[in-house]
This record gives structure tokens, sequence and C-alpha cells, in this order.
């Protein structure tokens, strides 16, 4: 009896130990990083006043959560190796912060890396990760960024295992948030290690184009948008395939923006701001606020959309929603206008991932136009309109007259 006590007690002990922290990210995670703005200039004045910035803006109405530091907090670790915040940057340190941030009804996100650096070259966590989780708990983290620089002789899985394991050891509940782009398809063993997993290398603030660093790249909007083919079955609730920090208002146009942000809710992607919440435009808010737009995102069955057809620059995206309700993207790719000449009766549209089907032929759904926000009629007449370069039409429909 003793003995099957101890057994009994080392498998659920083991069981325990070897997992993620669950529902934590039941839709796709939202929030603000800084670095793709502020780079590596960060401190605890700029985190607390884009904290101010989220809940001012309306974001935090919106539905956006996680502030989110990344690379460059760093300072030194102690004589037991506890790693500390640049004394700096924040003299306050990060428990203050954490209290400050929480204290808006909002969480605090955290960045490391696999290897022993980060990208940036402040100390990673390798060798010291229950150490760090422990450190990150304590101090109130609610959401880690592990990134894979100076990973020489790692192998992904295993290295994001470790961090896993020591995340939930150390007790407090912290989304985890892959960043190993795509390099070893996270998307195949991401799901029971993370909350959400980078897919590709990092983001650029272009619509489409491809900035080329030699051993790097990073990718604009369409690019990313090509990388993320075959990749949806992967994703659900919890477990997200992760298009990259936004970069709307950091220098597109309106349109490009408008268009970025509805991808990325059509991909349901984690919806992470990239810019500088604190001074944005009244056209880049309305656009990170969107609440219809968001509700496609934020869809409680967390299914990632698809493309349907693509033509002469011309992409049309569906995502099945809750209630039977689809979402429809027309995404012109070009820089010239479009004529859109839609007739529904057409189109029979499969989801085979989900064995759901729209016949518009013999069903009628209702039209809601996401970004003018007016009801255009029912799918029973041809829905015709202007698509500006760079620009999408984005529509609920809802099953009805
Ligand atoms: C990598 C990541 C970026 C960012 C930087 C920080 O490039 O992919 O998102 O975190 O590192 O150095």
């Amino acid at each position: 009896m003793k003995k099957l006590n101890i057994l009994l007690l080392s498998v659920l002990t083991l069981t325990a130990y070897a997992q993620k922290f669950e529902d934590l990210a039941p839709t796709p995670p939202m929030g603000w990083n800084s670095w793709n703005y502020f780079s590596c200039n960060v401190s605890e004045d700029l985190i607390r006043e884009a904290a101010d910035a989220m809940v001012e803006s309306g974001m935090k109405d919106a539905g956006y959560v996680y502030i989110n530091i990344d690379d460059c907090w760093h300072g030194e670790r102690d004589s037991q190796g506890f790693i500390q915040p640049d004394p700096n940057r924040f003299p306050s340190g990060m428990k203050a912060l954490a209290d400050y941030i929480h204290s808006k009804g909002l969480k605090l996100g955290i960045y490391s890396d696999a290897g022993w650096k980060t990208c940036a070259g402040r100390m990673g966590s390798r060798g010291y990760e229950f150490q760090d989780a422990m450190t990150y708990a304590s101090w109130g983290i609610d959401y880690l960024k592990y990134d894979w620089c100076n990973t020489e002789g790692l192998k992904a899985e295993g290295a994001y295992l470790t961090m896993r394991d020591a995340l939930y050891k150390a007790g407090r509940p912290i989304v985890f948030s892959l960043c190993e782009w795509g390099n070893d398809k996270p998307w195949e063993w991401g799901p029971k290690i993370g909350h959400l997993w980078r897919t590709t290398g990092d983001i650029y603030h272009c619509f489409d184009c491809i900035v080329d660093h030699g051993t790097w790249k990073q990718w604009g909007v369409e690019q990313i948008l090509d990388q993320q083919d075959g990749l949806r079955k992967y994703a659900g609730p919890d477990h997200w395939n992760d298009a990259d920090m936004m970069e709307i208002g950091n220098g597109m146009s309106v349109n490009e923006d408008r268009a970025h942000f509805s991808m990325w809710c059509m991909l349901a992607s984690p919806l992470i701001a990239g810019n500088d919440i604190r001074n944005m435009s009244e056209e880049t808010k309305n656009i990170l606020t969107n609440k219809e737009a968001i509700a496609i995102n934020q869809d409680p069955l967390g299914i990632q959309g698809f493309k349907y057809y693509s033509s002469d620059g011309l992409e049309l995206w569906f995502k099945p929603l809750e209630n039977g309700n689809w979402a429809i993207c027309f995404l012109n790719r070009d820089e010239d206008a479009k004529t859109i000449d839609f007739d529904w009766s057409h189109w029979y549209v499969k989801d085979d991932l989900n064995n759901l089907v729209i016949d518009f032929k013999n069903e009628e759904y209702k039209i809601r136009n996401v970004w003018s926000h007016k009801d255009e009629g029912t799918t029973k007449k041809v829905f015709q309109t202007e698509l500006p370069g760079h620009d999408v039409i984005m529509l609920r429909l809802t099953p009805g007259k």
C-alpha cells in the first residue's frame, strides 16, 4: 500500500509538473509591446505612461490588457545569479511597476531569451531558467516573451519546455509567448508548451517589402501574411499562431494600417500594438479600437481564417464565427483601386478543417460593414463597391434577412 501511495504521488507530481498553465489565452492575447517603436529605449516611466495611455485611449475598454516590456530592461545578475532590472531605467524595481500596472486593471509582460544573451545582447536565461521564472513570479509578471537569439547547441522544443516547466513550477500563471520565428516549426510542438508562437521573423512597418539585414530579414505585412499558409490547423483557444506585434501607427498609410489590422483579426493572431500609444492619431486609435473588428479576432470559436480565393491582387478571406456568423475580408494587395462586383449566389464556401459551409445560393446572410459600421443589406443582392489600393472591405455575415 505504501509503495502504491508513493507511486501514485510521483505520478501526480509528474503530471502536475509537466504542463503549461491552461486557459490563460482562450482568445488571442491583446496588448502592447515596446519593441517595434521604442526598441531598446525602455524605462519605468515609459511603461507607466503606456499603461495610462492604454486606459485613456479606450484600448483597455476595447480588450487590450498586456503591457509588455521587450528587450533591454535587464541589468546584471546579483552574486547569487538573480537577474536585476537596469537600475537607471527601472529604479523603482519591477515589483512596483507590476503593482502600478495591476492597479490599472492591466497585466505586465516581460522578455527574455532561451540563449545566454538576448537579441540586443542583454542577459539571457540559459542556465537560469528556474531562477528567472521564480523572479518573474515574485515580481508579479503575467506574460513572458521568450526569444531565440544566441542559442547555439540548443534544440528549440527542449529549451522552451525547460522554461515552460520553470514557469509552472514557480506557480504564478504566466502567458508563455514563444518567439522562435518559426524556424523549427513551433506550431507542431508549441501547443503543449506555450500559448502563442511567432510564425515568422520580425515584422517591418511596410505593406509590401523585405528588409534584408544579411543574416536575417524583416518582413512587410503581405510577406508575413503569405507565411501563414498551411498553419491554421495548428491554432485554437490557448495556442495561437502569432503573426508578430503590429506596426499600426508606425508609418504606413491609413489604408495599409486598416488592412494590416483586419488581416491580423482574420488570422486570429494575437493583437499586440507596437506603436507609441501615448501619441497616436485619431485614425490609428480608431483602427486599434474598432470593436467590431476585434470581435472577429476574439470570436470564442477561436478559428483562424483562411484565404479562399486569390486573383490579380485581390484576395478573399473567410473566418467562421460563433452562431453561424462569418467574417469575410476582401484584400486588395495592389496599389491601384479595384471595383468589387460580387455576386454572392455564385459562391459556395467550404471550411474543410471544421466542416463548415456557406451556400449563398440557398442561404441568406445580413451584411455588416465592420469599418463603415453600416448595415449593407443582404447577400441576395450583388455587393458593389470600390476598394482602394492596399486596403480591405471587412464584413460580418449573420444568417437571416
Ligand atoms: C527579436 C524578436 C523581436 C524583438 C527583438 C529584441 O528580433 O523577434 O520581436 O523582441 O528580438 O531584441
